[in-house]
């Protein structure tokens, strides 16, 4: 597969959101509303932050539209945060929304285990690039069972937040195509008392896959693969049968990444209405989207999620320039490299 498909594949997309919106051209501007949720407050330690411990970091506070909520005496903070939300939409220019985006990590898979067990430089230098060893897999890989266990904890926090808290759920699914996101979301929303105009039915969308790097861990079942896995779940306009983007020795460049990101919430946002959304994707992929919506960086760790309260305004004119870049070539050692020193992540200690 030649480095240009991914360009290609962005320009198409590019054309088709071009016939949508006849001239004169506009674009998505995102950015967060601050004061909401503590994880985009830069004195949140990220790598110490409990989300479930902390009613996934919403803040107690009041807003300016608490006199109008229904019930406002009994109201949760959640409750008063979808009238706040509710009552920003209703309020707000034409060209601007709200809305509400649950972001979470796939829960711990076989990959994320073979690097702890290998050490990162020997991962990245080697092993990564296969497709596993003698007992495990780690291409497109599955959930461990630590990793089932994360996303088994998170459906029982939203079972609380939903029953307790009274948090509005999410109105639509998105998901990574990586077979360890399908899993997770599955696990996440299975059962829940979620009404029945928005019922869980993921869409699966190829943009909120994990950057695409030479490891196998990145590169994806095929379509088919992944319906005889998920029946119930959809795929966007276009989803390829065959992984189109992963490249043996060849690296997406973290430029490109934000390129595709912003198109897959441009995507979301221009096809569908809804103010409560949920995004299953990676580690890398999310700090790309947080990049793209203007938040801080926040690292989450496996199974982890956080929700970003953004406005999108619809802003005329073409969207400020960018170039994407051919995919970067990968340097592997042709054995494991001993040394277990991270600064051994270029392989030049290959022996
Ligand atoms: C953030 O939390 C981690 C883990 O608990 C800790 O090691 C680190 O020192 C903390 N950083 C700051 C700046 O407090
Ligand atoms: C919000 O207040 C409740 C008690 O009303 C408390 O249990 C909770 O820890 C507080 N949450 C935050 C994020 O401060
Ligand atoms: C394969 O990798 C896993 C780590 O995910 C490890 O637990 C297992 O021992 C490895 N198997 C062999 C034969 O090295
Ligand atoms: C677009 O969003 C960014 C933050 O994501 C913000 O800094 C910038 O001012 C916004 N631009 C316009 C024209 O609104």
């Amino acid at each position: 597969m030649h480095p240009s498909t991914i360009a290609t594949g962005l320009a198409f997309i590019s054309a088709v959101t071009a016939h949508l919106h006849p001239e004169p051209q506009t674009h998505i501007n995102y950015t967060v509303v601050p004061g909401v949720f503590l994880q985009d407050d830069p004195s949140t330690n990220a790598s110490a932050f409990d989300f479930i411990a902390s009613n996934f970091g919403l803040i107690n506070r009041t807003y300016p539209t608490d006199s109008s909520c229904p019930d406002r005496k009994h109201a949760t903070q959640w409750q008063r945060l979808a009238h706040y939300i509710s009552s920003l939409n209703s309020q707000c220019r034409s060209n601007e929304r709200y809305a509400l985006l649950f972001l979470g990590r796939h829960g711990e898979g076989y990959h994320n285990a073979a690097e702890s067990y290998y050490g990162t430089p020997a991962w990245n230098c080697f092993y990564s690039e296969l497709d596993g060893n003698s007992t495990v897999t780690w291409a497109d890989a599955h959930l461990t069972a630590p990793g089932i266990t994360q996303a088994q904890t998170v459906n029982k926090f939203w079972s609380h937040l939903l029953k307790d808290e009274k948090t509005t759920p999410p109105e639509s699914f998105y998901t990574s195509p990586l077979w360890r996101c399908l899993q997770t979301i599955q696990l996440t929303f299975t059962d829940l008392n979620l009404p029945k105009k928005n019922p869980f039915i993921p869409i699966v969308k190829e943009f909120f896959r994990e950057g695409i790097s030479a490891h196998t861990c990145d590169r994806r079942s095929t379509k088919s693969q992944i319906r005889a896995g998920f029946p119930s779940y959809r795929f966007e306009n276009g989803f390829q049968e065959h992984d189109p983007y992963w490249m043996a020795l060849r690296a997406e460049t973290p430029t490109d990444q934000d390129i595709r990101s912003k198109k897959v919430l441009d995507d979301v946002f221009e096809s569908d209405d809804s103010t409560y959304i949920s995004v299953t994707a990676h580690s890398g992929e999310i700090a790309s989207l947080l990049r793209v919506l203007g938040h801080r960086e926040f690292r989450l760790a496996t199974g982890a999620a956080l929700p970003v309260l953004v406005k999108a305004t619809t802003l005329k004119g073409d969207e400020p320039p960018t170039a994407t870049q051919p995919y970067a070539t990968v340097t592997t050692c042709a054995t494991p490299p001993t040394i277990k020193a991270s600064s051994c992540n270029d392989c030049s200690c290959c022996k």
